[in-house]
């Protein structure tokens, strides 16, 4: 079946604070997972589930992204004289098939701000949000899509034609770190899906009104940019994606959520990155045999 989703908006444009000192320089999104930046396996996840125009919104002293799925005729030089086929590919870091553009948020006024950025670039058309320092175990086996973290959303998208957002079960006290959703139950059978009925962004624990939290991908309708143009600054005094989504659905618009079983992997969040190169590492093909040996060796 033909997709209806093309489009989709990566957000980068978050000043990485937790990372410091690692993030001064460089972008959260541009830190390595063995020989790639995370914003790529992100990039290489949407072109995997057709998106075909992707905007990736950046900040100051984010122009190392750009650098990244730009050409560097200097290097590809080297290379051809060299006749390097394989590094020449690797060199190839945009998805074929796929335009990248990049728009600027000027503030840092959080993540609804972000992808409200991005409004002009979508226009009319359903589109998929990614955010661009979280990738899943998914982006480590490229060759299969089961895993793609943003392909239920696209197939659901596809068959139902409703709004939806991926979510996953966390212990009740992390709440503090999340959107933290309610919602009723809905009979789908590849997946377990809830009818979003409320979200808050980071409630303590005890105001959390489950332990569904919002994973980093979502898939929208246009018509959230009204809701975004509309939400006051809240937690953090930011715009927050999650009000928007609340007042979206208080309006009695359907979206639902899609409990993901991927094993995700927060690339600002030092034990979570540490965690994911270590996994990424394990399944590369050119580390993984002396990596898993080394792991041995320590015998922890
Ligand atoms: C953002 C969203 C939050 C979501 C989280 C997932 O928060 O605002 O709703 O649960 O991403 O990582 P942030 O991590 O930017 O503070």
């Amino acid at each position: 079946m033909k997709s209806e989703i093309h489009k989709a908006v990566i957000t980068a444009g978050g000043l990485g604070t937790r990372f410091l000192p690692a993030t001064k320089a460089i972008p959260k999104e541009m830190l390595i997972l063995v020989d790639k930046p995370v914003i790529q396996f992100v990039v290489e996840e949407a072109a995997a589930v057709g998106i075909e125009d992707i905007v990736i919104v950046t900040s100051k002293l984010k122009h190392a992204i750009e650098d990244h799925f730009d050409s560097n005729t200097e290097i590809e030089m080297a290379l051809q004289a060299a006749n390097n086929e394989i590094l020449l590919e690797k060199l190839e870091t945009v998805p074929e098939g796929v335009d990248i553009h990049f728009v600027r948020q000027r503030k840092p006024r959080g993540l609804g701000d972000a992808v409200l950025t991005a409004k002009r670039h979508i226009e009319s058309d359903p589109f998929l949000v990614l955010l661009g320092d979280t990738v899943s175990a998914s982006s480590i086996f490229e060759d299969d899509n089961s895993y793609n973290c943003s392909k239920p959303l696209v197939d659901w998208y596809n068959k139902r034609g409703k709004q939806i957002v991926a979510v996953e079960r966390v212990p009740i006290e992390m709440s503090i770190r999340y959107g933290m959703i309610k919602g009723k139950k809905v009979r789908y059978s590849e997946g377990e899906v809830y009818k979003l009925e409320d979200m808050i962004e980071k409630p303590k624990p005890s105001e959390s009104p489950s332990d569904l939290a919002l994973w980093g991908r979502y898939l929208f309708e246009p018509s959230i940019f009204d809701y975004l143009e509309n939400t006051e600054p809240g937690y953090n005094n930011e715009i927050q994606l999650t009000d928007a989504m609340r007042m979206s659905v208080y309006d009695g618009n359907e979206m639902y959520a899609y409990v993901l079983k991927n094993k995700r992997y927060d690339i600002g969040d030092k034990l979570s990155y540490l965690k994911a190169f270590v996994d990424f590492g394990l399944h590369n093909p050119e580390t993984k045999k002396g990596f898993r040996a080394y792991l041995k060796s320590l015998k922890l």
